[in-house]
């Protein structure tokens, strides 16, 4: 039986690697495995949240379908009316997902800067949708503005706009995306905000400003839920409703709901976490830019790049010592406009970020 001819054409997506892959090929326990390879929260969850999915006994039940309270709560969170927000019960991954879902044709274009995060293009080219391809300046560490613009064509449906951007850690300006936004209105704008708390700055005021602007998140980071797969949009009423139309009806489980409106109310564990994420990244960013064979881009996100071209390794190579000692990072050779020489790390705990410098230093000397 054959499947649809992109099905066939199409690679797998490369994830982040696990510490149970890691552990069984190289012979480790899992247990001393540190993972700095997904951008997640290396403190754990709230014990709020933890507390209440105990508490949910009714699994027996279909989810909530009217999200309401969810949805107010993330409203409140970020500034913004009831009506312009969207919640999806795959993350963020999930809210791309039906953005394709509702807006692409066969055919259909779409722009993203190269290097970014590349489940948009593994997302779009499923639905026929063709990539094309801009750049971010790696010398400059910015977005080359002028790349997306040359690119827009009569076909283009939808940019991406990833900010602060990943794998690169750097934010798009407010100004820059306001002068794409204003190109087009029929082409969908959407700004990735998945790591926004980490910069501390959010374009959200632009959604009441320009109705194709679609504002990406997640619960994934800051809110230490990765594992329960909560992402939200913020767009214009108009939009919203048509998403509302075609999403996954129960696809956000009743422990994913519970664990996400009770971390929305523990206002401690955001602040204790965006403060604890900011200051695991400036020591790490400290101490890899102490290591003369090291390029590193300043980040405003959960995660650094750097360079490694002059340990004489590969970020493969590179990669692949780290991981016999122990430690997980992101080897981005998968990650399409960027060489086989970069490296991303995630923030961790104090106690971690100690001991990844210690056998980083050992291993590039
Ligand atoms: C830029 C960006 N957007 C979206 C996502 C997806 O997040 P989620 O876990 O909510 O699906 C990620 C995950 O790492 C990401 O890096």
């Amino acid at each position: 039986m054959k499947p649809r001819q992109i099905v066939s054409e199409m690679d797998s997506y490369v994830p982040g690697r696990s510490q149970d892959e890691i552990a069984e090929e190289f012979g480790l326990n899992k247990e001393d495995i540190i993972k700095l390879g997904s951008n997640e929260n290396p403190w754990g969850p709230s014990p709020k949240a933890l507390a209440a999915i105990r508490e949910e006994v009714n699994i027996n039940r279909y989810p909530e379908s009217d999200l309401r309270e969810l949805i107010h709560e993330y409203a409140l969170y970020s500034g913004v009316r009831d009506d312009q927000v969207i919640v999806g019960g795959d993350g963020a991954d999930e809210i791309i997902d039906v953005l394709a879902k509702t807006f692409i044709e066969p055919g259909d274009e779409f722009i993203v800067p190269l290097p970014s995060y590349m489940y948009y293009e593994y997302l779009l080219l499923q639905y026929g949708a063709v990539p094309v391809y801009a750049r971010w300046d790696l010398e400059e560490n910015k977005l080359d503005v002028d790349s997306i613009i040359d690119s827009i064509t009569e076909k283009t449906k939808m940019i991406f706009l990833c900010t602060p951007n990943n794998p690169t850690g750097t934010l798009i300006s407010q100004k820059d995306i306001s002068r794409i936004a204003e190109i087009n209105e029929d082409i969908l704008i959407v700004v990735d905000e998945a790591y926004f708390e980490y910069a501390e700055v959010t374009n959200k005021d632009l959604i009441d400003k320009y109705p194709n602007i679609f504002i990406i998140r997640t619960m994934s980071k800051v809110m230490g839920l990765a594992g329960m797969r909560v992402g939200f949009g913020l767009s214009s009423p108009e939009i919203i409703e048509y998403i509302f139309r075609i999403k996954p009806v129960f696809s956000l489980t009743r422990l994913s709901y519970i664990a996400a409106l009770t971390t929305l109310r523990d206002k401690d564990y955001i602040e204790r976490s965006i403060h604890d994420g900011i200051e695991s990244r400036e020591y790490l960013y400290r101490e890899l830019d102490k290591m003369d064979k090291l390029k590193v881009f300043p980040s405003k996100s959960n995660f650094i790049l750097f360079n490694v071209e002059d340990t004489g390794m590969t970020a493969t190579e590179l990669s692949r010592k780290l991981m016999a000692e122990g430690i997980i990072v992101r080897d981005c050779t998968s990650f399409k406009g960027i060489d086989d020489y970069w490296i991303r790390i995630s923030i961790c705990t104090q106690e971690e970020n100690e001991k990844f410098i210690e056998i980083m230093k050992k291993v590039i000397e």
